[in-house]
C-alpha cells in the first residue's frame, strides 16, 4: 500500500475538488438493529425455520471432519471388515443430502425475507417522498431521490442477500467446526485460532473505510443520476447552446470519480483475502507441527489428527466468506444510511394533532401580515396584507421576483408563513387538515404537469373516479374536447411524460380541465397564459373565464390586459402591497401600475421590467 497522505494529494489535483464528507450517520449496530426492528423483526418464522435448516446443514459438515477419524482409525485398521467401509460411505453420501437439501432451503427462506425487507424499504422510502414536503424537491435535484430507489436500493439488496445467506449458512457451518475441534483437541483448537485476534484490529479499521468509501461512491451516483436527467430533459438547449463538450466535461469528472472510488473499494476489499490467508497459513502451520508432533509420540492417533486438520480445512471457506461478509455489510450499510436519511426527514408542513376539515363557506382568503422567507434571513414577503374577498376575481402583478408566487404558494401550505397569519373563510390554514384544504383548491401554473398517460387519466387526476360524462364534460368547458376527439386515440391517446405530443395550449387547456373537474371552490392562476402565443391565449383565456366563474380566483398575469377587468388589482414589489385598485382607479392614479401598464402598451410584447424568462 502506498502512503495515504501522498495517495490523497495525488488524487486531490486529478480530482475535481472533492465535496466534504461530514461525519454522518450512526454505527453499523445501531442501523443493523433499525434494519431488525423496523423491517425484519416481521419474518420471524421465517428466519427461525431458516436457522433450523442452517443448522442441519453446519451438523452435517461437521459429521463429515468426525467421520474421516472413523476412515482411518477403524475402516483401515488391521482385519477391520469391509463392510465398516460401506457403512462409512454410505453415511458421507446420507450427510452430502441432507446438506444439500437443507441449504437449498435456508438460502430459499433467507433470500425470500431479505427481498421482501428491501422491498418493504423500497415502498416506504417512496411513500415517504410522496408526503414530504415541496421544499424537499425543490433543494433536491430529481436524479438524487432517483439514485436511493436505484443504485442504493440494489446495493442493500446485494448486500441483504450476502448476509442472510452467508451469515445463516456459514456462520453455524463454523460454529459447528470450531466446535468439532475444541470437542477433539482444545488445545490444538487454540493453537489453531490464537493468530486470528490479531485480525479484529485491520478489520474494524478496513470496515470504517469500506463504510466511507461506499457512502462517496454512493453519493456521486446520485450526482451523476441528477446529472443525466438534467442533460436528457435539457436536451434541447444543450443542443441549442452549443454545451455538449461542456457536459461531457462534467459527466467525465464525475466517471472519474465514481471509477477512483470503485477502484479504492476493491482494494479494501481485496486487502481483506491476504490478511485472512496468512493468518490461515500460521495457524495450519502451527497445527501440524504441534499436532505431528503428538503423533509422533504417540499421544494422538493418526485419525484425531487428519479429522482435526480436516475441520480445520473445512472450516476454511466459511471463514473467509464470512471475513468477506464485513465489507459488504459496510456497503450495505452505507446504503441503509442513504436511505433512512431521506425516510427519517419529517415534512415540516403536517396536520396539526387537533386540526379539522376546513369549512369553506364562501371561499374569502386573508392575508394578515403574512411574512415569509424561504431561507431564514431572507424575507420575500415583509408583513403583507391581502383581502381576497369570496368569489372575487384577485389579481396579483408586479415585476419579476417581487413575491408573488411565493403567495400563491402560502395558500395550499406548500410553504407555511413565517409571521403573522392566512385565513381562508377566517379559518387559520395551519389549523385546517391539509386534505381539505388543498381539496378546496385548484391550481393552474405555467408549467403543466401531465403524467405519462392517456388524456382521459389526466384529466381524471382532478377527480379520481370521475365518470366519462365528466370528463368530456370538463373537457368542453375548458375548450379541449375538440382537440382531444381530433387525436389519434381521443381521449384514450398517451400524452407522453413531459406531455410534448401536444402544444403548450393544449397542454394548458388539459390542465384546465382538470381544475374544472376538482370544481374547488378556490382557483389560483399562476401566470396561466404566459407561455402561449396570442392564438391559443386568447382560447386559454375564455376557457379559464369558464372555470373563473362562481369562484375566489387569485390571478397572476404577465399581459395586464388579462387581469384589467379584475374586482381588486394587488400591485406588489419587494414583497410589500404598493398599490391596489380596480385597474381604471389604479391607472389614474399615474403610479407603479400606470407605468407597468404603459410599458406594455407601448410595445405589449416587449414588457420591459416585466420580461421573464420561460423554461
Ligand atoms: N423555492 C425557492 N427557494 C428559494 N428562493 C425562492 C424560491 N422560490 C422563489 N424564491 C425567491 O423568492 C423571491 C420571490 O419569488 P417569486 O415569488 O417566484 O416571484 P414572482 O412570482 O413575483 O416572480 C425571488 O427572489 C426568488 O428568487
Ligand atoms: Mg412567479
Amino acid at each position: 500500500m502506498t502512503d495515504p497522505a501522498a495517495d490523497k494529494a495525488k488524487t486531490r489535483e486529478l480530482e475535481p475538488p472533492a465535496r466534504p464528507t461530514p461525519d454522518r450517520g450512526p454505527g453499523s449496530v445501531r442501523l443493523m438493529r433499525r434494519l431488525i426492528r423496523d423491517f425484519a423483526r416481521h419474518h420471524w418464522g421465517k428466519l427461525a425455520v431458516s436457522v433450523v435448516c442452517g443448522a442441519v446443514a453446519a451438523l452435517a459438515t461437521s459429521a463429515n471432519a468426525l467421520l474421516v477419524k472413523y476412515v482411518l482409525d477403524d475402516a483401515f485398521k488391521e482385519g477391520a471388515a469391509y463392510s465398516t467401509l460401506y457403512l462409512i460411505a454410505g453415511a458421507a453420501m446420507v450427510l452430502a443430502v441432507v446438506k444439500g437439501i437443507s441449504s437449498y432451503f435456508q438460502t430459499v427462506l433467507m433470500t425470500t425475507v431479505g427481498q421482501r425487507v428491501v422491498a418493504d424499504i423500497q415502498n416506504r422510502l417512496f411513500s415517504r417522498l410522496v408526503h414530504a414536503d415541496l421544499a424537499l424537491f425543490q433543494a433536491t435535484p430529481s436524479g438524487q431521490l432517483i439514485s436511493r430507489f436505484t443504485t442504493d436500493a440494489n446495493q442493500l439488496r446485494f448486500a441483504s442477500t450476502q448476509v442472510f445467506t452467508v451469515l445463516g449458512q456459514q456462520a453455524l457451518t463454523l460454529i459447528g467446526l470450531l466446535a468439532t475441534m475444541f470437542y477433539q483437541d482444545w488445545l490444538l483448537g487454540i493453537v489453531a485460532f490464537f493468530v486470528f485476534p490479531f485480525a479484529i484490529a485491520p478489520v474494524r479499521r478496513m470496515s470504517r473505510r469500506m463504510r466511507k468509501v461506499s457512502l462517496n461512491f454512493q453519493d456521486e451516483m446520485g450526482h451523476f443520476n441528477a446529472l443525466l436527467s438534467q442533460v436528457f430533459q435539457g436536451a434541447r438547449h444543450v443542443k441549442a447552446y452549443g454545451m455538449e463538450a461542456h457536459e461531457t466535461a462534467r459527466a467525465t469528472a464525475l466517471t472519474e470519480r465514481i471509477y477512483r472510488l470503485f477502484v479504492r473499494a476493491s482494494r479494501v476489499r481485496a486487502a481483506s483475502s491476504p490478511l485472512m490467508e496468512s493468518l490461515g497459513g500460521v495457524g495450519i502451520a502451527l497445527v501440524i507441527l504441534y499436532g505431528g508432533w503428538q503423533v509422533t509420540h504417540g499421544i494422538r492417533t493418526a485419525g484425531d489428527f487428519l479429522s482435526f486438520v480436516t475441520a480445520l480445512m473445512l472450516a476454511y471457506q466459511p471463514f473467509k466468506q464470512l471475513s468477506g461478509l464485513n465489507v459488504q455489510v459496510q456497503e450495505g450499510m452505507a446504503a441503509a444510511q442513504r436511505i433512512f436519511e431521506i425516510i427519517d426527514i419529517e415534512p415540516a408542513i403536517q396536520d396539526r394533532p387537533d386540526a379539522r376539515p376546513l369549512r369553506v363557506t364562501k371561499g374569502g382568503i386573508k392575508l394578515e401580515q403574512v411574512s415569509f422567507a424561504y431561507r431564514t434571513g431572507d424575507a420575500v414577503l415583509n408583513a403583507i396584507d391581502l383581502n381576497i374577498p369570496a368569489g372575487c376575481k384577485v389579481a396579483l402583478v408586479g415585476p419579476s421576483g417581487a413575491g408573488k408566487s411565493t403567495v400563491l404558494n402560502l395558500i395550499p401550505r406548500f410553504y407555511d408563513v413565517t409571521g403573522g397569519r392566512l385565513t381562508i373563510d377566517g379559518q387559520d390554514i395551519r389549523e385546517a387538515t391539509l386534505v381539505s384544504l388543498r381539496g378546496a383548491i385548484g391550481l393552474v401554473s405555467q408549467e403543466v404537469s401531465l403524467f405519462d398517460d392517456t388524456v382521459r387519466a389526466n384529466i381524471a387526476y382532478g377527480k379520481p373516479g370521475a365518470d366519462e360524462a365528466e370528463i368530456v364534460a370538463a373537457a368542453k368547458a375548458a375548450a379541449a374536447h375538440d382537440f382531444i376527439v381530433d387525436l389519434p386515440m381521443g381521449y384514450d391517446t398517451v400524452v407522453g411524460e413531459l406531455g410534448t405530443r401536444l402544444s403548450g395550449g393544449q397542454r394548458q387547456r388539459l390542465s384546465i380541465a382538470r381544475a374544472m373537474l376538482k370544481n374547488a371552490p378556490i382557483l389560483l392562476l399562476d401566470e396561466a397564459t404566459s407561455a402561449l402565443d396570442t392564438e391559443s391565449e386568447r382560447q386559454v383565456q375564455d376557457a379559464l373565464k369558464v372555470l373563473m366563474t362562481g369562484r375566489t380566483s387569485v390571478v397572476i398575469a404577465h399581459r395586464l390586459s388579462t387581469i384589467s377587468d379584475a374586482d381588486l388589482i394587488y400591485v406588489i414589489e419587494h414583497g410589500r402591497v404598493v398599490e391596489a385598485g380596480r385597474h381604471q382607479e389604479l391607472l389614474l392614479r399615474r403610479g407603479s401600475y400606470a407605468r407597468l401598464w404603459d410599458l406594455q402598451f407601448a410595445d405589449p410584447d416587449v414588457d420591459g421590467v416585466l420580461v421573464e424568462v420561460h423554461g
